[in-house]
């Protein structure tokens, strides 16, 4: 196999896994790990469900609640790495991304495609992280006034898969996708 072949059909198995996990709620690319820079600096990581993943317009999409953290994080510094450790093909996927945050009367449409069961995680009272004195000492507001739709435009995709021998390469979107092979 030629080795432009061999990195397309690589990326393509990166883009497989990633609409899998927009899917199927069981895929694991469905939970991926957001990491983000805090204002001061620290990286911040955590779970989140991946809403899109679009091969055509190189993008993924986050939901969120406008009031959390990781939105005054990204209003700081506007980027996130996307993680994802798909245990069956044993591929570490890394999207680096540039993220454009909305909310409003722009994402309505997707507000509108929100189950009820769902909409409780957007809004609280008093916001995410706030301290409160009691565990349940906070009211869930379900509301679209703080529904943040994140649109992590894709600057990089980096896999690295545990197969015999290993392998790693980068893809960026500044050359088209061409890709490379990395030391693993
Ligand atoms: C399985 C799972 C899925 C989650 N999905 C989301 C999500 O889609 N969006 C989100 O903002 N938080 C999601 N969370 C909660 C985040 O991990 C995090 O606790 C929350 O967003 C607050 O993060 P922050 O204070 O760093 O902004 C999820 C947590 C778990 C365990």
């Amino acid at each position: 196999m030629s080795d432009t072949k061999a990195l397309s059909d690589f990326l393509d198995l990166g883009w497989q896994r990633l609409s899998r996990g927009v899917a199927d709620k069981r895929a694991a690319a469905r939970h991926p790990t957001f990491a983000t820079v805090s204002p001061d600096g620290y990286p911040e990581a955590r779970t989140v469900v991946l809403r899109g993943a679009d091969r055509v317009a190189g993008t993924a999409e986050v939901h969120t609640d406008g009031g959390s953290d990781k939105v005054r994080s990204l209003a700081v510094h506007p980027f996130a790495q996307l993680h994802i450790w798909d245990v069956k093909p044993k591929l570490q996927i890394r999207l680096s991304t540039s993220v454009d945050i909305r909310s409003g009367e722009d994402v309505r449409h997707k507000w509108s495609r929100v189950p009820d069961g769902s909409r409780i995680a957007y809004g609280a009272s008093p916001t995410p992280g706030t301290p409160i004195p009691r565990a349940d000492a906070y009211t869930k507001l379900a509301t679209e006034d703080w529904f943040t739709v994140l649109t992590c435009k894709i600057d990089q995709i980096e896999l690295m898969q545990l197969v015999d021998p290993h392998r790693r390469a980068v893809f960026k979107a500044s050359d088209n996708w061409a890709g490379e092979w990395r030391v693993p």
